[in-house]
């Protein structure tokens, strides 16, 4: 009932605005904003072994997929380490080169999930070390993993993932400036730069979700629509796809996320008056890039509606719906980003009707592959 969900109609929305407060969470005992330092006991613990490895893996399926997407690009920027992405259904049957110098990283919510299990146990087997990301605490693939850290996001019920994966990008947050720290990949000065903007990002979350009026009233303007194309660029690619994601679970509207500038190699030849295309277009080094993209579908009639930073003025104008968010480094941009996103698609399978906390056909965990 209502008091379960704190008030709230539906799980989802409770934990979408869960997510400054759970964020905290996360952060607690490992984020120290007073000196700007992050630790992470897993790093400390199995400095060698991480430190030493010639490759991460990250594996996983569904929206911790996309955060493995983040992960990678925080990883390879900042920390200077080889990252590859795996869907772990793929993975766990394509016979992949896996050695002891690896580390196999396992994120999953659910930490139950039968092909990101099959995958560690295969990595496994062939030397790699594994480290797992979970929320549930002592679930299967936690339990399978030589290290690892949780998200401590608290239960998620919604079918539809939302707090777990900005957990999940906190947590792969914290272990990349953790690593980068010890690897002396990055400055002092930056460190302590991106520990306080990490710090900051609850907050931030807070000032976005007070805009969740406006949301939800563009978002009955949607529900005629057959499809949707996301666009983003950089660090908002995978938040392109996740915000597709999103919306094909509950509202059952088909949805494709693309990254934006290879619109013009496909996608864009749906676009037409009747097509919603959303753009995540915060204000970073590729703006000017998505800018010129947003103007091809706007000469084509798309409805646009973009996710901008606070005060924006060039993407605006060429947008029929701007969502602000607040400014911040671009490897924390997903972190803010996603959220209108969830807002959205909650919005619109609330106005059409959706079994918004159990999609049809969707299960909350996936124990068989
Ligand atoms: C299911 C859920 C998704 C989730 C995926 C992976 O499909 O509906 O929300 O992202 O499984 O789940 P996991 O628990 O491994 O993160």
């Amino acid at each position: 009932g209502m008091i379960e969900k704190g008030g709230y109609p539906h799980f989802m929305i409770k934990e979408i605005f869960d997510q400054p407060r759970v964020l905290r969470d996360c952060m607690r005992g490992r984020v120290n904003k007073e000196v700007k330092e992050i630790l992470l006991s897993a790093v400390i613990d199995h400095k060698d072994k991480l430190l030493n490895a010639k490759r991460f893996i990250l594996t996983a399926c569904g929206t911790s997929w996309h955060a493995a997407l983040i992960g990678k690009q925080m990883l390879e920027s900042i920390a200077k380490i080889p990252v590859e992405v795996e869907y772990a259904s793929e993975f766990r049957y394509r016979d992949p080169v896996i050695t002891d110098q690896d580390v196999v990283f396992a994120i999953s919510q659910s930490g139950e999930t039968a092909d990101t299990l099959a995958a560690i146990e295969l990595a496994k087997s062939r030397g790699a070390y594994i480290y797992g990301i979970c929320n549930a605490i002592g679930s299967s693939i936690s339990r399978a993993s030589d290290t690892g850290t949780y998200i401590h996001v608290g239960p998620e019920i919604g079918v539809a993932s939302t707090k777990a994966f900005t957990g999940q990008v906190a947590v792969l947050a914290m272990l990349t400036l953790c690593l980068a720290k010890e690897k002396g990949t990055i400055t002092d000065e930056r460190y302590k730069y991106l520990v306080d903007q990490l710090a900051s990002v609850p907050d931030m979350i807070e000032k976005i979700l007070k805009t969740s009026g406006g949301i939800e009233k563009i978002a009955p303007t949607f529900t005629y629509a057959r499809n949707f194309i996301y666009l983003g660029r950089g660090f908002n690619y995978p938040v392109a796809l996740e915000g597709a994601l999103k919306l094909k679970e509950i509202s059952y509207i088909h949805a494709e996320g693309y990254p934006a500038a290879e619109m013009k190699h496909g996608p864009i030849a749906l676009v037409d008056e009747e097509m919603p295309v959303v753009f995540i277009a915060p204000h970073n080094s590729l703006y000017e890039k998505v800018l010129s993209n947003i103007q091809e579908v706007k000469a084509r009639k798309g409805r646009i509606l973009s996710i901008v930073s606070d005060g924006d003025k060039d993407v605006t104008a060429f947008s029929d719906y701007i969502i602000e968010v607040p400014h911040v480094d671009p490897i924390f941009e997903p972190l803010l980003t996603v959220v209108p996103l969830q807002l959205i698609s909650y919005y619109i399978a609330v106005a059409k009707g959706r079994e918004v906390d159990q999609p049809r056909n969707l299960a909350k965990s996936v124990t068989v592959e």
